[in-house]
């Protein structure tokens, strides 16, 4: 489909953009299942990085199916089609110059591979929140387990539908055993370096 497309360059690039902001752009990807506290973690960092001046910008599972991606369901192509979009949505962010957050299931390792291939490996941050299922079943916080298990939602991930746990994270989180502080203090730590422009 890209056949006779050719691509314009601007003058203005993510180095200029980058430079007047005074802080680096990547893209920091929270994966895990419904329910293991991806957007509560997720917004956390996002004020941290907000409260040191950087310009950020969160991505949601929950809020983008609302809007960009309503035309999409659960099925694994569409949870492909979801991941697809949203990575060249968060790569286009990231050549604005902005600290991109994510919180999608993405449940398929393929899918978050191509992510970084997307956005390049050395703009991609992935944390996986390590919730266990039994514990995002017994919080369930939207009733979403409970509609799987009586069969009233379909490939719903943990129960009816797989999740592929990343090997290697850049960040795992076990909320069942690590508190919010602390998990946002080791995130930023990581990230912390990477902000710096002469890092690159
Ligand atoms: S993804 O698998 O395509 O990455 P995404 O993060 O966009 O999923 O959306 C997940 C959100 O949709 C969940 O947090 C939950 O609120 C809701 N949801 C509704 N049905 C399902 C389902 N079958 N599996 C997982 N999440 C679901």
């Amino acid at each position: 489909m890209s056949k006779n497309i050719v691509p314009h360059h601007y003058k203005i690039s993510a180095e200029d953009r980058r430079a007047i902001k005074k802080h680096n752009s990547f893209l920091i990807w929270f994966t895990g299942l419904s329910g293991s506290g991806k957007s509560t973690i997720a917004n956390a960092v996002e004020q941290e990085l907000f409260k040191k001046g950087i310009h950020t910008y969160s991505l949601d599972g929950d809020n983008i199916r609302k809007g960009i991606n309503n035309d999409l369901s659960f099925s694994p192509e569409d949870r492909t089609e979801n991941i697809r979009r949203i990575a060249e949505v968060a790569n286009l962010m990231i050549d604005a110059g902005i600290v991109t957050l994510a919180a999608f299931v993405s449940p398929y390792k393929k899918d978050r591979q191509n992510i970084k291939s997307v956005v390049k490996d050395i703009n991609f941050v992935e944390v996986y929140v390590n919730t266990s299922v039994e514990e995002c079943e017994r919080r369930d916080v939207k009733g979403l387990y409970a509609k799987a298990r009586k069969g009233e939602i379909k490939n719903m991930t943990g129960i009816s539908a797989p999740y592929e746990a990343p090997e290697n994270p850049d960040i795992e989180i076990k909320t069942e055993t690590e508190n919010i502080e602390q998990a946002v203090k080791r995130i930023m730590d990581f990230i912390t370096p990477k902000l710096e422009l002469n890092n690159e």
